[in-house]
């Protein structure tokens, strides 16, 4: 997500908010830009591990700590940290008062207090992000490119018949980023849209371009109500390891900015 990097972003103005996003000021988010927190969760130091799970409800603490491995476990924390962390840099609202919801479809929203903000996160090996924006409809999804997966069978079974298509007729040596390219962006607008997998995989498709990738187009069949001029998506690595696909409801013809910052407080480079 490279379409522009500042590391450290301000944080809001009471001391828990600052402290654990490491800066002063309430950081401007005009309607026009989106942006992408990225938090490496790698990090075991205890007394930082205490402090996110401070910011957790008891409901929370719970959820994370049922994972089976620690790994899991500490993906949990910082998601559910980042999240608050995120939100508490656009007001003042200190990172433990955030209270969710879900949707119907399992999708985590602001419950209280009242705010214009939105959010979607996502998790994979190694890194966690959280996409902000005020008041746009937005997804993200994160996929580890170590990952393996049984990628043309999954292709066949979800993806678009175009899709699946664009696959097979991609040289050998691209098929496995092409895939994990077209999944990531699937995902990213399925979570943008909120409805999980009640929408049909195979009633989207998108249409890759070389480079630059900011032309990435979205089709629909009917069984999919939408409309492709809705939508901008990109999609970028994160380091080596990463690939990271953002959907955001666009604002009439110009294009959102999306600005990349790293949590430093939970391990993002900065
Ligand atoms: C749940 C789902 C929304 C994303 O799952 P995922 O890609 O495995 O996981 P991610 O880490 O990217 O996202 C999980 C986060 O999305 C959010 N989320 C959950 N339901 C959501 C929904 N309906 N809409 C948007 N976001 C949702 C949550 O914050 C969740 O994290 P949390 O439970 O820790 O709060 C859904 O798309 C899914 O189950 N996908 C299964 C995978 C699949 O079949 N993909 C086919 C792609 S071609």
């Amino acid at each position: 997500m490279r379409a522009d990097t500042s590391a450290n972003g301000g944080a809001g103005p009471r001391a828990e908010a600052r402290a654990a996003a490491g800066s002063a000021a309430v950081l401007p988010l005009p309607a026009d830009e989106a942006h992408l927190w990225s938090a490496r969760p790698a990090f075991t130091e205890p007394a930082r591990l205490a402090r996110l799970r401070a910011m957790l409800t008891d409901e929370e603490r719970a959820r994370a700590d049922r994972f089976r491995f620690l790994r899991d476990r500490r993906t949990g924390l910082v998601t559910r940290a980042l999240v608050r962390i995120t939100l508490s840099r656009y007001c003042d609202v200190p990172p433990a008062r955030w209270r969710f919801r879900t949707n119907e479809h399992g999708r985590p929203e602001i419950a209280s207090p009242a705010s214009s903000l939105r959010f979607n996160v996502s998790h994979t090996e190694g890194l966690v992000v959280c996409l902000v924006s005020r008041g746009r409809e937005l997804g993200v999804d994160a996929e580890s490119l170590e990952r393996d997966r049984r990628w043309l069978d999954l292709a066949d079974r979800y993806f678009a018949p175009a899709e699946a298509r664009a696959l097979r007729e991609a040289p050998a040596a691209r098929r496995r980023l092409r895939f994990l390219e077209y999944w990531t962006l699937k995902e990213s607008y399925v979570k943008a849209r909120g409805r999980g997998l009640t929408l049909p995989l195979s009633g989207f498709w998108f249409d890759l371009p070389a480079l630059p990738r900011d032309r990435i187009g979205i089709r629909f069949t009917p069984s999919v109500e939408d409309d492709p001029a809705r939508w901008q998506f990109s999609l970028e690595s994160l380091g080596p390891s990463h690939l990271v696909a953002t959907a955001i409801e666009r604002a009439g013809a110009t294009r959102v900015r999306v600005r990349h910052y790293e949590a430093e407080a939970l391990g993002g480079r900065g």
